[in-house]
């Protein structure tokens, strides 16, 4: 098979479209030298396919894909592309500099779109596919077709223009969740019966899941997509892409490795490089991550409750399912604050260098409580400056225990 190389069958291809529909969302756009920074980031992290831009967009995107693809070495790379002979062209000469190139069609299969935005009928539009499909295998040996707002299409329609195209010649066949709309129990049955339309005659044909996050489910029906069959997802980091943004690479990832026992699937992500991309993008485009943001966010590996911490102190799977460490924490952060107990302040203490008596714990847990409802977070410095404190109301005594 063109493009990707997947022998094994539960081998999941990521297929990052950060540099194209997340620069696509306002406030996340990039310039070329920013699109390559970040393409350096996305190859160590381990994607296989990296849509780089839409050539045919402007003058700079086609710019902007052809330092990608130019100066990046290792995954395949895309760009978007209309059902166009012109727009196909283009993206044709955005990506010459690499051999591994593919080109992503799409067009619009949704009663809605067909009328309001394209005023072209379902057989018109089913025509136009397999033009454009069969135009673009001339020039390219891997062609992803999307059928965009795929998932408000009649689903016979659907399968009659994924048949088609991938008769033409289509070597991935995408199923956009366009205006994320689609429900988990829904889209896995879109996708089972897309696998059963076109698997026998097209074995090597992979179907592939774009979901966007309208209704926040963006990960969840991927999840489902996959279960029923899609070995390439479509993703973005911290799930940037329009409106609501797309499939959060990092959350679908760490899912699909995390329940492991349920998909019984995998990818090529090194997730240990998830929060340091994480954080580039976000500096990149100056757009922060929100403290709770499942994965890389700063609260990810976060506890402040007393019985929690006491529960992490003993065992972290008390309340930890993934290892900090695995997608690129320093380790678990126990915070101190009012809702931190005796235990967690004792610790922190000893850490550094004050092992407490039970009477001057009892004093330094009294002005912590205190203090930690004046400010919120108590770091190092401030329990260091409470520490002192009571030693001295102590009448300097010693405050460690023996
Ligand atoms: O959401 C969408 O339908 C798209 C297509 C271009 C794949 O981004
Ligand atoms: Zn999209």
């Amino acid at each position: 098979m063109p493009g990707v190389e997947t022998r094994d069958p539960n081998r999941v291809i990521v297929f990052d479209t950060t540099l194209r529909d997340g620069e696509q969302a306002p406030g996340f756009s990039m310039n070329a030298e920013t699109k390559v920074a970040m393409a350096g980031a996305l190859r160590d992290l381990g994607v296989d396919v990296i849509e780089a831009g839409f050539a045919a967009a402007s003058p700079g995107d086609a710019e902007a894909v052809r330092r990608v693809a130019g100066e990046v070495e290792g995954p395949v790379f895309c760009s978007l592309s209309r059902a166009s002979e012109e727009d196909i062209r283009t993206a044709y000469g955005a990506l010459q500099s690499t051999p591994k190139r593919r080109l992503h069609i799409f067009l619009s299969t949704s009663p809605i779109h067909r009328a309001a935005k394209l005023n072209l009928s379902a057989g018109e539009v089913l025509e136009t596919a397999v033009r454009a499909v069969s135009f673009a295998r001339t020039l390219f040996d891997d062609v992803e077709f999307s059928a965009e707002d795929a998932i408000r299409t009649e689903p016979d329609f659907l399968g009659d223009v994924m048949e088609a195209v991938a008769d033409a010649g289509a070597t991935t066949l995408n199923i956009p969740d366009t205006v994320g709309y689609s429900t988990p129990a829904e889209i896995g049955q879109v996708f089972a019966e897309i696998k059963r339309r076109v698997t026998p005659r097209h074995p090597d044909v992979v179907i592939s899941a774009h979901c966007h996050n309208d209704l926040g489910m963006a990960v969840a029906n991927t999840l489902s997509a996959v279960a029923n069959g899609a070995r390439q997802i479509e993703v973005a980091i911290n799930g940037i892409g329009e409106r609501a943004g797309n499939c959060a690479l990092e959350e679908v990832v760490m899912a699909l490795r995390t329940r492991a026992d349920l998909y019984g699937v995998h990818t090529g992500v090194d997730t240990t490089k998830l929060v340091s991309i994480s954080r580039l993008l976000s500096r990149l485009t100056d757009s922060p991550v929100v403290r709770n943001k499942a994965i890389v966010g700063m609260n990810a590996f976060a506890h402040e409750a007393g019985i929690h911490q006491h529960g992490m102190l003993a065992d972290a799977r008390t309340y930890e399912i993934m290892r900090p460490e695995d997608v690129g924490f320093r380790g678990t952060r126990l915070v101190l604050g009012k809702h931190s107990g005796r235990h967690a302040i004792a610790q922190r203490a000893e850490s550094l260098g004050y092992r407490l008596t039970a009477n001057t714990l009892g004093h330094v847990f009294a002005h912590f409580k205190k203090r930690a409802d004046e400010i919120g977070e108590i770091d190092d410095s401030e329990l260091l400056a409470i520490i002192q404190a009571v030693a001295a109301d102590e009448g300097g005594r010693r405050v460690l225990a023996s």
